[in-house]
């Protein structure tokens, strides 16, 4: 049977992710694809529906992002969102321009609820607007079904032809009743069936990697992070012995997290697989020993891990195919997606490593956003601390630790981000922050304890709210519980007598330290 396909052309703008996340979570499988697709490959996906994104330009302008006509004649429904809906009526006929009152922030939207879009939505309703142009003339065969007090076409729409334009931004959360328009979209308009779910996923995937696999060996890298857990969990349900994970402990992990993935992955735990725990802490800092900028710390860590897992390797000899835990985002964010690509050296899309022996890569996670990765988790019974567990940097602690790595430096980051999770937890934080971890900063300074002086390191408390990482604000932690952090830190960790918070966002911060 067909996969049903919702596509996404990306036309630059910040959001383009984010649709196609909204449309997966109404179970319907979503692509994002650059505006510069051509119309066959378009034709042969077959797309129940097509969705335009947001972009920084002007429609109207010399050499801005556009698409031929074409598009909207194929009978396939599309949806226009922003600059993507000012497109469609600047390329059937309308007219876009400069608005007189530009429209920011969140606004209140008239609809008419008659409109297959509006659907159940509210008469009179909060959408997200961001625009400088207007659409102040609809194409021909068009009609307003949106409006606001300064903005006469909020939507407008072409049932006949199945073309639907919206100036504002249904996929992000301040559109109060964004999803349930994207939902009509994709029920009302494409008539899609909903056939996108996580558990049926896990039981195709568990097919096609038996399938591809056959008798054959598999390799992967095990790192603890969700990825990696995940992918494990779906080859050992798959393949079970077939799979070798190699984990490699540099000993800059969180406390107690190497043990926390062997008790999942190893002998006595949920899943059946060869596992090899590497404790290479000894040799790591070793390596780092003097090591103090950030950037040379980095390469030695990532030098180091090739060198551990080629050794691994070795031993276990040659592997039919080496397993990735490569996901969606990373996919598009090499360029390989859409069209407003960030490159970000730390993702390893296509750079084949030639230190293993293998035939071939495989990348069972590369269709999903991480939200569907975590599903997929849960799916196959992985622990929720694992599965909801936060970004770590490959590199761990050691960019954590400003300036030089050793084991006692060590010691005193992870048992004071220990308590700061813990704390975190308990004030039921944990959910609302995206990241957040205590750091050691390089500084010592004088404190007094009891009655005796003291000469000690600083912690830094680090805690972000962000959607993409890309940028930041740092986050509002009630000051008690900083406090009882700080007390329990001071009071519980040698070696520190102060404790900082870090209340700088991205930028002109960055998450990490370092
Ligand atoms: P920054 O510090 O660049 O972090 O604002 C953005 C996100 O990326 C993670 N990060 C890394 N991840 N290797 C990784 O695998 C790295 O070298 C690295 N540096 C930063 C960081 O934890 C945050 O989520």
């Amino acid at each position: 049977m067909e996969k049903e396909l919702v596509i996404v052309l990306d036309f630059g703008g910040q959001y383009n992710q984010l649709v196609a996340r909204r449309v997966r979570e109404c179970n319907v499988y979503c692509e994002i694809y650059s505006y510069k697709t051509d119309i066959s490959k378009i034709k042969k996906m077959n797309p129940k529906g097509i969705i335009l994104t947001g972009g920084p330009n002007s429609c109207y302008e010399e050499g801005a992002p556009t698409y031929s006509k074409e598009l909207f004649e194929m009978g396939i429904p599309v949806l226009g969102l922003c600059y993507g809906a000012q497109l469609m009526m600047h390329v059937l006929g309308g007219k876009v321009e400069t608005a007189p009152v530009r429209e920011y922030g969140k606004i209140e939207v008239s609809v008419n609820q008659k409109s297959p879009l509006f659907t159940d939505v509210s008469e009179k309703t909060i959408c997200w607007m961001s625009h400088n142009d207007y659409i102040s003339n609809v194409a021909p065969g068009f009609e307003i079904c949106a409006n606001t007090a300064d903005c006469p076409v909020a939507a407008a729409q072409n049932p006949e032809q199945k073309l639907y334009a919206i100036q504002f931004h249904p996929e992000v959360l301040h559109t109060v009743e964004g999803m349930k328009m994207l939902s009509n979209f994709v029920y009302n308009v494409c008539h899609c069936s909903g056939d996108w779910k996580m558990d049926a996923f896990v039981e195709s995937q568990i097919q096609a990697i038996r399938e591809k696999v056959g008798n054959g060996k598999v390799l992967l890298a095990l790192s603890g992070g969700v990825d990696s857990s995940v992918l494990a969990a779906l080859l050992s349900r798959a393949i079970g012995k077939q799979l070798t994970c190699v984990f490699v402990d540099h000993g800059l992990l969180r406390k107690n997290e190497g043990d926390e993935v062997e008790q999942v992955f190893g002998k006595g735990g949920t899943f059946d697989l060869n596992f090899v725990r590497v404790n290479a802490q000894e040799r790591y800092y070793k390596k780092l020993e003097g090591v103090t900028e950030p950037e040379s710390k980095r390469k030695i860590i990532g030098e180091e891990f090739i060198r551990v897992f080629e050794e691994e390797a070795k031993k276990i000899g040659a592997v039919d195919f080496l397993a990735q835990g490569t996901i969606y985002p990373d996919v598009v964010e090499s360029g390989l997606g859409g069209e407003s690509a960030v490159i970000k050296s730390h993702h390893n899309v296509g750079g084949l490593p030639d230190y293993v022996d293998f035939k071939e890569i495989i990348e069972p996670l590369r269709d999903l956003f991480k939200d569907e990765v975590r599903k997929v988790g849960l799916e196959l019974g992985l622990p929720e601390y694992l599965v909801f567990r936060q970004p770590f940097p490959g590199p761990g602690l050691g960019i954590r630790i400003i300036g030089e790595v050793t084991a006692e430096k060590v010691r005193i980051v992870q048992d004071a981000d220990f308590i700061y999770r813990e704390e975190i937890a308990k004030a039921g934080l944990d959910k609302e922050i995206n990241q957040y971890f205590a750091a050691l900063t390089n500084m010592r300074s004088v404190g007094v304890m009891g009655d005796e002086r003291t000469y000690d390191y600083a912690v830094a408390l680090r805690a972000v709210k962000t959607i993409d990482f890309m940028t930041a604000e740092s986050a509002e932690i009630p000051w008690s519980v900083l406090q009882t952090v700080m007390n329990r830190i001071i009071n519980e960790v040698k070696g520190v007598n102060r404790v900082f918070y870090d209340l700088t966002s991205k930028p002109p911060g960055t998450i990490e330290f370092e």
